[in-house]
């Protein structure tokens, strides 16, 4: 009986919940025998020093997979108290360790990628949605000249056209609401996202050939983002690894066609697209199509949950606190003026109380929940020597709530910013996009993006709450969304 509702647990805790009892066994058998095999090499590892503490588990191999899928963050925090910044504990046979608080976290962010390495991680997972060639498929050094590309790409001229399309985009999607009503908002910013993304980042070209079809081949390729994809190899046949797959080539097929179009164009648009097709290696060759291809997959999921995600999040601290909501709508007249004409770049920036609630809810609901790296050599942090074999991990909403760095760690305080204390704390306490040689590349972007989204937003409706519900937060998925997330809205003013 235990065991029967443990593994219902876990199936839930994997994502697995749509897949029928024969898959669950299949996987279930896969993942013990993977996890024997993982287990009996790493455990073998002995390094000289001191090991990090290792949570004891009853159930070999499990571990803690049911109780850290079932609650992470209340996990880690119970872990912290009771073993330090420092501790590893067991699931499916593989051996995690923990880097919690700024001081830890810095063995994470300081290290050379040969040390504690991403591709051993996280190449799985990505490699088979974003095709070869691009990102954990490569070489760190090749992947590192890769982002430097997409950082030329994202400049402030750039930022400030992305502005109007971003704007744009926002005011059709919203016209399907009606002047007040209930809707999923995760659903409508996740919608508009990717519309705002695929313009701005793929260009004009790939955004009018975005219709339903290939909506549902981001959806196709995004299936690949789960914890199955993560545990268990690319070439078992679950239908989600099929569609994943058939997804790329189709997706790919189309970029290939508005690149080859582009590169016979004498006039071509001053965009990301142009600026990848221009790019050059230190080797002085050009990207392959092939490359570009996996290179636009990449700049359009890597900040599409993390970016929906966020706005929705803030969107509900917003329509919680109507006192709040109200001194941003008001910030938006002041810069922009009673009759609220169209937001530039440069008002954005002006922004400040909405880039602190922006701010705030990275901080309470980063979309990342938790980096990784593969332990390749023996690590020593605080006194312990962590073993190759460890799977290396910094949680970011952990490092986010720490009650020794945060004071009022759980409210939603957008102005504790303003404090200077706060502002310059710990060099790793607030990390929502990372820090070091694997930080975000998106940052700007993402704020360009989610400001400008909520600044027409908040023109345009006020945001309630339904019958005082704000969403729980969905543990399931890879990134933490809101579950049920239904808001009220109500037009502000008919005008606009
Ligand atoms: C709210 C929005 C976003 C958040 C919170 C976020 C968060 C993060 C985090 C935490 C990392 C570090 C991962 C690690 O160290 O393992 C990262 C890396 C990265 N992000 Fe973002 N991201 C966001 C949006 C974006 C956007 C819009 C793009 C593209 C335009 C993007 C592209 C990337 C890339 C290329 C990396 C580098 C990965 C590496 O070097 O290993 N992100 N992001």
């Amino acid at each position: 009986m235990f065991v029967e509702s443990s593994l219902e647990q876990l199936q839930e805790t994997l994502g697995l919940a749509d897949v029928s009892t024969g898959t669950v066994a299949l996987v279930t058998t896969t993942l013990v025998l993977s996890a024997a095999l993982v287990y009996r090499q790493f455990t073998s590892e002995k390094v000289e020093g001191k090991v990090p503490p290792h949570i004891p588990s009853t159930i070999p191999f499990l571990g803690q997979a049911i109780s850290f899928g079932t609650s992470p963050i209340e996990f880690l925090l119970v872990a912290y108290e009771k073993y330090g910044p420092v501790f590893s504990f067991t699931m499916v046979g593989k051996t995690f360790t923990y880097l919690v608080g700024s001081e830890s976290s810095a063995l994470m962010f300081n290290s050379k990628n040969e040390n504690l390495n991403a591709e051993d991680v996280y190449s799985r997972l990505v490699t088979p949605v974003f095709g070869k060639g691009v990102a954990y498929d490569v070489p760190n050094h090749i992947f590192m000249e890769q982002k430097k590309m997409f950082k030329t790409g994202l400049n402030i001229a750039r930022f400030r056209e992305h502005v109007h399309i971003i704007e744009e985009e926002t005011r059709n999607y919203f016209n399907r609401w009606s002047k007040e009503g209930v809707d999923d908002l995760f659903k409508a910013l996740s919608e508009l996202i990717i519309l705002t993304a695929s313009h701005c980042l793929h260009g004009r070209e790939i955004r009018s050939r975005l219709d339903e079809h290939v909506a549902q081949l981001y959806a196709d390729l995004d299936g690949g983002f789960t914890h199955l994809a993560w545990l268990l190899p690319g070439w078992l046949p679950f239908p989600s690894f099929r569609k994943r797959d058939r997804a790329q080539i189709e997706m790919k097929k189309i970029f290939h066609e508005v690149i080859q179009a582009r590169r016979n164009n004498p006039n071509p648009d001053d965009d990301m697209l142009q600026n990848l097709i221009e790019s050059k290696y230190k080797s002085g060759e050009n990207l392959t199509d092939d490359e570009i291809s996996g290179m636009l997959i990449g700049l359009l999921l890597a900040g599409q949950h993390t970016s929906s995600t966020t706005s929705s999040w803030l969107g509900f601290f917003l329509a919680k606190d109507k006192e709040l909501q109200q001194k941003v709508y008001e910030e938006q007249k002041a810069i922009c003026g009673d009759s609220l004409a169209p937001v530039s770049y440069d008002q954005l920036k002006e922004m400040q109380l909405l880039d602190r609630c922006l701010k705030e809810t990275l901080r309470l609901r980063p979309p990342i929940m938790t980096m990784m790296r593969m332990c390749r050599t023996p690590q020593t942090v605080l006194g312990y020597t962590i073993p190759p074999g460890h799977q290396v991990c910094v949680s970011p909403t952990t490092n986010h709530c720490l009650p020794d760095t945060w004071k009022d760690f759980d409210k939603f305080l957008p102005d504790r910013f303003l404090d200077p204390e706060v502002a310059n704390s710990e060099k790793f306490a607030y990390i929502p996009f990372g820090a070091g040689r694997h930080r975000c590349i998106g940052e700007s972007f993402a704020y360009v993006q989610i400001k400008t989204i909520f600044s027409i937003l908040i023109r345009t409706y006020e945001f309630d709450l339904v019958d005082g519900y704000f969403p729980e937060v969905n543990m399931s998925t890879m990134i933490h969304t809101p579950t049920d997330p239904l808001i009220h809205y109500r037009v502000r003013n008919t005008e606009l």
